[in-house]
């Protein structure tokens, strides 16, 4: 699968679900918290918080990001591995009030091993220490006990020093699948390529340090289209991607211009 071709998959995957496609937003966020926009549910944070209404229930967008500041910053990363990019897209369906885990989960199931058809047993999840609701989710959909793990911090995600937050769920993508199997991503996280995240987006964090509970219990998900496609197309860096490549190709073409 190309890259345009799994923005299409994706996108018609949650339509056919009820899911409206949105335009990407600007990189350039309307929000003072915010210097970029870092994940496809920042333009619709007004409607997480439930300062205004949305014209939809279910949504599904490809936004372009970039992480260059704050609580999400990637640029320490950026060149020194091979999955982060200082520019990103991220696929991400989205609900207001309307599913909540236990159809998120196995949509993302789903997609992951039907659609994509990656192999189950090269894939691994984590959930927050607390999240009971979420774990009996994700072994109803088959996968063995070991491979739901838990963890503390790495598993709340919030977008800023304020606003919405909730505990969130992982999808890895094992490395080294010609190994033994390893202890999955809470062992040995070098091991495991995070390729989803699901936050059950239910919390707002308040500038004097309080919680409070949502209007409503909201999905925002987010998978990196780049690692998507390094794992589908079986090459070793994002770089490396169809999408990336091109950029090589284009550089030696005015390399030959300039000879
Ligand atoms: N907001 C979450 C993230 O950026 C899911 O999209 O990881």
């Amino acid at each position: 699968m190309d890259a345009s071709e799994l923005r299409r998959s994706f996108t018609g995957f949650f339509e056919e679900r009820g899911h409206e496609l949105i335009e990407p937003a600007s990189l350039i966020p309307h929000d003072p918290d915010l210097l970029f926009t870092v994940a496809g549910m920042v333009p619709l944070k007004p409607y997480f918080l439930g300062e205004e209404s949305p014209p939809w229930k279910r949504v599904v967008s490809i936004q372009r990001c970039l992480r260059a500041g704050g609580k999400h910053n990637d640029l320490d990363d950026v060149g020194r591995d091979d999955i982060h990019l200082s520019f990103f897209e991220m696929l991400g369906n989205f609900c207001f009030g309307d599913y909540f885990k236990a159809d998120a989960i196995p949509y993302a199931w789903e997609y992951v091993t039907e659609v994509l058809g990656l192999d189950p047993a090269h894939l691994w999840v984590t959930v927050h220490l607390s999240d009971d609701e979420a774990a009996a989710i994700w072994l109803d959909q088959g996968l063995d006990e070991h491979r739901v793990q838990r963890l503390d911090e790495e598993n709340l995600w919030q977008m800023a020093d304020t606003g919405p937050s909730g505990p969130c769920s992982e999808i890895f993508w094992d490395l080294r699948r010609d190994e033994p199997e390893g202890g999955g991503p809470a062992a040995d996280p070098d091991r495991y390529v995070e390729i989803w995240n699901l936050v059950f987006m239910q919390y707002e964090l308040r500038a004097d340090g309080t919680t409070v509970d949502l209007p409503q219990p909201n999905i925002d998900t987010g998978m990196g289209l780049e690692r998507v496609l390094a794992v589908l197309q079986d090459v070793p860096s994002v770089y490396d991607t169809d999408e990336l490549a091109q950029l090589a190709v284009i550089e030696a073409a005015h390399g030959d211009e300039a000879d």
